[in-house]
This record gives C-alpha cells, sequence and structure tokens, in this order.
C-alpha cells in the first residue's frame, strides 16, 4: 500500500508516553507503524484503527533483528518513512554503590543502542522523505544529574549524545532531530521507582503528545533540537 499522509514509527507504544502520542496522532490523521513487543497487548483504542491507517508490528529493544524486520515491515505496508519516534525505555533504579551491571548491560541495550539502530535503518527513508522527522524520548535524567539512578543516566545521556549526533548529520537532507526530556511523568514507570513523589504532582503523558504534535508541524527551518519539560523547579 502507498500513501502520501505521513508515516510515523513508534516504539512502545502499547502503554505510558508511547500510547498516549500514538492515540493523539492517530485522531491528527497521520498513519503508525508501531514497534511493540507484544502485538495483543495494544489497546482497543489503537487495535481499533483501520489496516489501512496501522501497521502493529513485533518489535523488542534486545533483538537487533526485530529492528530491521519493523522497518522493512513498515516500508511493505506503507511504502514511506517520515517520522521516528524513538520512546521505549526502562528504568532499574539502582545506585552507584550497588553491583548491577546486568541491569546497566539492559538499560545500555533498550535506552541507547536500540534507538540508535533504529535511527541508522530509518535515515534513508527520512531522507526520501526530504522533512523526515526523529522524536528521541529522552529524559531529564539524560540531562543533569540530580540523583542516584546511574545507570538510567549513563544510558539517557548515551541516547541524547547520539539524538544530537544523527541532528547534524541528518540536516542537509532535511531530517530534523528533537530530543524530549521530561522529569517525572505520571506512568506506571514512575509509581514504580519513584513513589514518594505524589503522581497528582507530576507531567501528564498527554502534554509530551501534545509537544510531539507540534515539534511535528515545524518546518524545516524551525527546528527544536531539545525540549525540557519540568513539573518542579530545576536548576538546568
Ligand atoms: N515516566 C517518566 O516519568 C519518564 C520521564 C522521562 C522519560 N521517560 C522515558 O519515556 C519513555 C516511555 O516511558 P513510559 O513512562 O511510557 O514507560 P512505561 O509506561 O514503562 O512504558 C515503556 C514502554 O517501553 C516498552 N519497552 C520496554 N522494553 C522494551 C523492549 N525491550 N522492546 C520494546 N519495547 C520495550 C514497553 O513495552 P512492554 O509493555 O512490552 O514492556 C512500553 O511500551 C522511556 O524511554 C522513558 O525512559 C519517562
Amino acid at each position: 500500500m502507498k500513501n502520501k499522509k505521513k508515516v510515523v514509527m513508534i516504539s512502545g507504544a502499547n502503554r505510558g508516553i508511547g500510547k498516549v502520542v500514538a492515540e493523539k496522532l492517530s485522531e491528527e490523521g497521520y498513519l503508525l507503524s508501531l514497534g511493540i513487543r507484544n502485538p495483543f497487548s495494544l489497546p482497543e483504542s489503537l487495535s481499533s484503527i483501520p489496516e489501512t491507517h496501522l501497521l502493529c508490528n513485533g518489535y523488542d529493544a534486545k533483538i537487533p533483528k526485530s529492528a530491521k524486520s519493523w522497518i522493512d515491515g513498515t516500508i511493505e505496508h506503507f511504502g514511506r518513512i517520515d517520522v521516528l519516534i524513538n520512546n521505549a525505555g526502562i528504568l532499574h533504579s539502582f545506585g552507584i554503590e550497588d553491583d548491577s551491571e546486568e541491569l546497566l548491560d539492559e538499560m545500555w541495550e533498550v535506552n541507547a543502542k536500540a534507538p540508535l539502530r533504529l535511527t541508522r535503518l530509518a535515515f534513508p527513508y527520512l531522507r526520501k522523505s526530504g522533512s523526515g522527522r526523529i522524536i528521541d524520548i529522552i529524559s531529564m535524567s539524560g540531562r543533569r544529574v540530580k540523583g542516584n539512578w546511574v545507570g538510567y543516566s549513563m544510558s539517557k545521556y548515551a541516547a541524547l549524545a547520539a539524538s544530537h549526533t544523527a541532528r547534524f548529520q541528518g540536516w542537509e537532507d532535511g531530517i530534523r532531530v528533537t530530543a524530549v526530556c521530561p522529569g517525572y511523568l505520571q506512568s506506571e514507570m514512575t509509581a514504580i521507582h519513584a513513589p514518594s513523589v505524589k503522581q497528582e504532582t507530576m507531567s501528564r503523558p498527554r502534554d509530551i503528545a501534545r509537544i510531539v504534535s507540534t515539534l511535528l508541524t515545524l518546518p524545516n527551518e524551525s527546528h527544536v533540537p531539545e525540549v525540557m519539560m519540568n513539573c518542579m523547579l530545576e536548576t538546568v
């Protein structure tokens, strides 16, 4: 199937931020290619979208060949890729004195290596688009350190470095790359790992979706390299 509407790939769209972003972009008429581990975990709000507007592809950030098959599947289904949203991520909240190298390796795989791999594989198609976009959902933990989530921060700093590198490499071909760096958001992730912060005081996933939606309306000449979002006062 070939279509002129913009095709957006989103990793980890079955829940959390990715789900809310996918719902908003679907409402706005984008064609969605969702990369998720378990296609049966797609909520009704997304699984009810007609096949002409939705591809739900198996994707596991820890399995390199699944990135390639998701990209290939997207091209086969829609014939183009205009936007890649690197959203899938994990948090293991170990600290500096914990012996947790396996957890660090897992975060390195999912948070740092996997988005870079998808970016690399999507690049040729984003170039063809002429106004390709990559939105990397990083974190304020990739912008500053203020706690003891050492491995998470390391993986997110690395992801931010890849995001900015892609920004430079894609510029001449109209690819614009934005790193979105939220602080605490109302989510399962923060409910588990930041229980001392009240959920109602945190930013909301739908506000990330509004930001993503706005970023996608901007022309090549109005590029936003980074967006920081705070729910409490920060020094950066
Ligand atoms: N929540 C926050 O406060 C916050 C703040 C800043 C940045 N972020 C970042 O925002 C992104 C989304 O976070 P969230 O709050 O929406 O988290 P979440 O609710 O825990 O959702 C995480 C998403 O990532 C997917 N995922 C995890 N491991 C994966 C793997 N190996 N392969 C493919 N997908 C995988 C999950 O799929 P499954 O359902 O299969 O596990 C799920 O769809 C992450 O990159 C996170 O680091 C979150």
